[in-house]
């Protein structure tokens, strides 16, 4: 069975990657590429996080709910401002600071709300919850980019949460093919 958690810890490598990325990179088309996939795994992994994970956090811890909801807000502000600074002189100033706060609200979910919901929340409901996250991306077409981003380790590891069956003996392609397919069913 999946494990939604380890999924959505992949794309926290995923919106790292992007952000080292976007700090080296320079304005122009290339640039105004990353941010846009920056926008859209960022959006869809928090309002997943904020619709199907919250919620059964706010039952186990409420004040660390809270607190991840207004780092949502902090990132979403840290999102637009990288829009408004695009072409300007203080990007790289904007990217640090969507960094700091995103790896500060990523070492909180790590380290202490992810492990609290995986001790309470059911393996198969965490399960369910990967597929629909699969299906999540697949619907607003963001997964063929994101999954395009992962090393062959980490796409194993997506299609083990996927149970994909024979993945060990698959090549990059095919495991990209067999998590797709796995989405769409
Ligand atoms: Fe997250
Ligand atoms: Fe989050």
């Amino acid at each position: 069975m999946g494990d939604v958690l380890t999924m959505l810890e992949t794309d926290h490598r995923v919106v790292e990657r992007l952000l080292e990325e976007l700090s080296a990179s320079e304005p122009g088309p290339e640039r105004e590429q990353l941010v846009a996939k920056l926008e859209s795994s960022l959006e869809l992994h928090m309002q997943f996080e904020e619709r199907e994970l919250y919620p059964l956090l706010q039952r186990l811890d409420a004040e660390a709910e809270e607190e991840a909801e207004n780092e949502h807000t902090l990132a979403r502000d840290g999102l637009t401002k990288l829009r408004e600074l695009l072409t300007e002189p203080g990007f790289a100033a904007a990217v640090d600071m969507l960094k700091g706060g995103i790896s500060h609200h990523v070492s909180d979910e790590e380290e202490e709300a992810f492990p609290k919901l995986r001790a309470n929340v059911s393996s198969d409901r965490l399960g369910e919850l990967s597929t629909r996250l699969l299906t999540a991306k697949r619907d607003a077409n963001v997964l063929d980019d994101e999954l395009a981003q992962l090393t062959k380790e980490q796409l194993l590891e997506v299609a083990r949460q996927a149970n994909v069956e024979g993945r060990s003996s698959m090549s990059s392609d095919e495991l990209r093919q067999a998590v797709a397919t796995t989405a769409a069913t």
